[in-house]
């Protein structure tokens, strides 16, 4: 079954079974949000049915949370745990620091709570979304609805400081409304084409009333796992420097596929 999904799907799919590698019994794990983190709960949620492993696991979403329950996975809040060994999410972009734009599923203000209070962070994704330099996906800014426009102002007038090549943004939409993200607020998404300093940007952002949190994740991540569509997965860990690759046997699915029938 594996090899009749697309090249993307396949790509996502390798470097989340490789990642819940990375997985031992006992851990409290973080599970992202977006369609390669889905793939990485199926591959988890089979380990755990398959060995016995006993895992408790903080969602980044409402929409993550529900998957990992209806797969028999114990999801739990963070207040529950307040500390986490790992956590494996995906990415809009990726650096080679490998730090990360995040939040094109508007989950990234729980992703970045969770993230950050992870000893560890894997970010998963296919090769397409490794960047010499991140800014060409649009980063994804959640601000609270009131005066939202006000927000909005002083944002683009911030950016006149900053070392960006576009400085335009849009409200992110859903059916027509302002999109609403599981804390209720709205999300900006900024139009930069590249950032020069995403550690000044993501610092200077959260300085401006209104905004909650950006989606640059500066220093967070650990090791990414970069899926290829013929089953290769590529290993980087950013403090060894280190890059390993192996094979994913694409002919071995397991039963990760039960609850797409
Ligand atoms: C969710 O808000 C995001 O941060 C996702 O992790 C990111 O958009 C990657 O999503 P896909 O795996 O669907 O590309």
């Amino acid at each position: 079954m594996v090899a009749e999904l697309s090249p993307i799907d396949r790509a996502k799919y390798v470097a989340s079974r490789r990642s819940v590698d990375f997985v031992e019994d006992g851990m409290k794990l973080g599970l992202g949000t977006g369609s390669t983190a889905a793939w990485m709960v199926r591959c988890l949620a089979e380990r755990v049915r398959e060995e016995g492993l006993k895992v408790t696991c903080v969602s980044t979403s409402t929409r993550t949370a529900a998957l990992g329950r209806e797969l028999g996975l114990k999801v739990v809040t963070m207040d529950e745990v307040t500390w986490l060994d790992l956590t494996i999410d995906g990415a809009d972009e990726i650096d080679p620091a490998l730090n990360l734009i995040k939040g094109g599923g508007a989950a990234l203000l729980q992703e970045k709570i969770v993230a950050t209070a992870s000893d560890r962070m894997i970010v998963i994704a296919d090769a397409a979304k490794e960047v010499a330099t991140l800014g060409a996906f649009p980063l994804p800014v959640e601000v609270v609805p009131f005066g939202w426009k006000t927000t909005q102002a002083l944002i683009e007038e911030t950016l006149f400081s900053l070392d960006v090549s576009e400085r335009s943004s849009t409200l992110r939409l859903q059916d027509g409304a302002p999109l609403r993200t599981d804390e209720g607020h709205f999300i900006l998404d900024l139009h930069l084409q590249r950032i020069g300093n995403p550690r000044q940007l993501a610092l200077v952002l959260n300085q401006i009333p209104g905004v909650v949190e950006n989606g640059l994740f500066v220093d967070i991540c650990d090791v990414a796992i970069i899926g290829h569509a013929d089953g290769r997965v590529v290993v980087r860990d950013i403090s060894s420097g280190q890059a390993d690759e192996s094979r994913v046997d694409l002919t071995q699915s397991g039963n990760i596929f039960a609850d797409l029938e």
